[in-house]
């Protein structure tokens, strides 16, 4: 008998509870090929338990999540709650108290899916980004002074510390060993290949402007990669850079380092070069022992669709893969991933909400009778 994992299921708001479902079906069918199983507990936080009780994510919420070997989250995000209030209080607060400081987004180009570029196919937007998770302008470090007056001052600073910026350098360089273990990133040059190097790490900053900030990740990153990583390529690109060259030659990159919020913002469009959020997922990783990972589709709530059944449950099912990756599952995930290629690949229309020619329980069993 295979192992058991604990999965805490956190539905969320809006259509995360019905692409969390999803997620769910064709997990336990994968479960049932591979031979584990998952023992599975529902936690409600999100906007109707905030509305009823106040609370958000609460300390012994906080507790039980520690128990369980990995958290699938539907989606974090309600329409009748101020913004920041659930943003900050559930999903901030659960990537924080769990260290969970890799976010881990892959923008993959699946066979049969329009990409809005031009001329660009499956082999050309294949690269992963690694976004810093826990530090950056998302700490709250700053405040305000004399709040809604024409004195009005803000101030926000972005907290980047050596052991934070090592950590997910590190990450990175081993996440991109990892991949190309066995067939090297196709971008290399000869000198490269001659040079032992089997694939590629960008770092994406600003050093042209955020000197210290991004002055530290790059003394960090060419420290790290020099001394321990030979086989990586390193390369560095501005941000607003970056935005331009995943527009005109994705190809060029293969994995990604960079702090919080550019993190944020480039796998936004990311996931819009991939075929749109229904696709797009995403793993807030705590790589150490014992670290409880969580695992989430990043396209939000989607308030103006729940309860239809249009979603798109497709980025869910593909969180679920990373989440059995990440627990060792590979096998699955492989399977999983593949099943998905399958649907999108020889039965959907489109992958946008109402658009797929399925209901989102539809595209479920689709994944889930492929994989079976
Ligand atoms: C994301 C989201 C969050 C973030 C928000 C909801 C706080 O945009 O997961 O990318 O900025 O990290
Ligand atoms: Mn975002």
């Amino acid at each position: 008998m295979g192992k058991t994992y604990k999965i805490a299921v956190v539905g969320g708001d809006g259509t995360g509870p019905e692409v969390a479902v999803e997620a769910l079906k064709v997990l336990d069918v994968a479960a049932g090929k591979f031979g584990f199983s998952l023992d599975k507990a529902d936690f409600d936080f999100g906007g109707e338990r905030y509305m009823r009780t106040g609370e958000t994510l609460t300390e012994s919420g906080i507790e039980d999540l520690r128990a369980h070997d990995a958290i699938l989250l539907g989606a974090i995000g309600h329409p009748d709650v101020q913004p920041g209030i659930l943003e900050k209080g559930i999903l901030l607060k659960a990537r924080f108290a769990l260290d969970q400081y890799i976010n881990l987004r892959p923008v993959k180009l699946y066979p049969g899916v329009e990409t809005p570029i031009k001329g660009k196919g499956p082999e050309d937007i294949c690269f992963t980004v690694v976004r810093e998770n826990t530090e950056g302008i998302y700490t709250g470090t700053g405040g305000q002074m004399k709040r809604g007056t024409p004195d009005e001052v803000a101030i926000q600073t972005s907290v980047n510390t050596r052991k934070g910026v090592e950590r997910c350098l590190r990450f990175a360089f081993d996440y991109a060993r990892r991949e190309h273990a066995k067939s090297p990133w196709k971008g290399l040059t000869d000198k490269d290949r001659e040079a032992g190097q089997t694939s590629q790490l960008t770092l994406v900053g600003k050093t042209n402007v955020l000197t210290y900030a991004f002055g530290l990740w790059d003394r960090a990153f060419h420290e790290v990669g020099g001394a321990d990583y030979a086989d990586v390529k390193r390369d560095y690109a501005h941000v607003d850079a970056t935005c331009m060259w995943f527009v005109k030659n994705p190809e060029w990159f293969d994995v990604i380092v960079t702090d919080n919020i550019f993190g944020d913002i480039i796998t936004d469009l990311g996931a819009m070069i991939q075929g749109g959020m229904g696709i797009a997922a995403g793993g807030n990783i705590n790589p150490d022992p014992g670290g409880v990972s969580m695992f989430e589709p990043i396209g939000g709530s989607a308030p103006k669709y729940t309860g239809q059944g249009v979603i798109n449950p497709l980025a869910a099912i593909c969180a679920g893969g990373m989440m059995l990756e990440n627990l060792g599952e590979r096998e699955a995930a492989d399977a999983i991933e593949d099943a998905v290629k399958w649907v999108t690949g020889e039965k959907l229309k489109s992958l946008g909400a109402g658009r797929m020619g399925f209901s989102t329980a539809e595209v479920g069993d689709l994944v889930a009778g492929r994989l079976a």
